[in-house]
């Protein structure tokens, strides 16, 4: 347990420099948050023009933060978007951008082949201690993870979009990930300022394994109309686990208990 707690925290401590690939949508985002909460930064993109127009939406939105954040004290508003921008390079070029990187968060396009070339050239260049994560939403995190020979130093990090406020993080985790590398994205997680969740490396993780269907059945409620009955759909037939929590007095919060046990304080 020592030996695991000592190599966990010399991980998490080691986390400085983060290299984001890709500056669109998600990858900007990441970098921002990275840079304000005091990491070295280096934002990467293939393309020059869109690499630098993030850098000035990342500019404008730390101003947004900061006047929030410190409302009653420009001052220090000043200061901390001064050192956020401080802390963020951008670049054109992955492979010289990885070479002092203690974690890779890749947010580029959402295509395994693209994905897997990137991270086998940057497997090469990469110290070894580094860890390599994928924003990817869709994709197997062990197909990608395979291009590479640091499975155990590989996992996925899961941001939702506006990266700057929603506060969630998927934590993926592939077999081959070590105990280390995961609590070590988890402690980074953390120091981002995010409440982390671990996960399988499953479609859609968590989140989105439960919001597609959902929203699916939203358009296939649309594509048979609203107002038609379907008796038969197994959809809206009774379940048998919830009957038996009824019939056991579970029903949620009022009652103290129902799938998890609530606290009366
Ligand atoms: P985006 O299209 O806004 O940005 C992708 C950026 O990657 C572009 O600027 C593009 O020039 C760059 N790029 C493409 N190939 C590259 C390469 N080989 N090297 C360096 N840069 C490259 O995409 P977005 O929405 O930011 O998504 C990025 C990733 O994040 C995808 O894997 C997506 O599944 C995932 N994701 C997206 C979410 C969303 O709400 N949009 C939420 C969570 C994850």
């Amino acid at each position: 347990i020592v030996r695991t707690f000592t190599q966990t925290a010399a991980m998490a401590a080691a986390i400085k420099n983060v290299t984001v690939i890709g500056s669109g949508l998600m990858g900007a985002g990441i970098a921002q948050v990275a840079a304000q909460t005091g990491h070295h930064v280096t934002m990467v993109d293939i393309d020059e023009v869109a690499v630098g127009k993030a850098k000035d939406r990342i500019g404008a939105s730390i101003q947004r933060v900061a006047k929030k954040k410190f409302a009653q004290d420009p001052e220090a508003g000043q200061k901390f978007i001064s050192s956020a921008l401080e802390k963020l390079q951008i670049s054109t070029d992955a492979i010289s951008s990885v070479k002092s990187a203690d974690l890779v968060v890749e947010a580029i396009v959402e295509n395994l082949d693209v994905k897997k070339k990137l991270f086998a050239q940057l497997d090469e260049v990469a110290p070894s201690h580094a860890i390599f994560a994928s924003n990817t939403s869709s994709l197997p995190i062990g197909k990608i993870a395979a291009a590479t020979n640091r499975k155990d130093r590989f996992g996925g990090l899961h941001f939702f979009n506006p990266v700057p406020v929603m506060k969630l993080l998927e934590v993926v985790r592939i077999p081959e990930t070590s105990q280390g590398t995961y609590e070590a994205m988890c402690d980074w997680g953390k120091a981002m300022g995010k409440v982390t969740v671990e996960c399988k490396d499953t479609p859609g993780f968590i989140v989105n394994r439960l919001l597609v269907p959902y929203m699916f059945e939203a358009v296939r409620m649309l594509d048979r109309g609203w107002h038609a009955e379907y008796p038969e759909n197994t959809l809206f037939e009774p379940c048998e686990l919830l009957t038996n929590m009824v019939a056991e007095g579970k029903h949620g919060v009022k009652s103290g208990k129902g799938f998890y046990e609530y606290n009366k304080k």
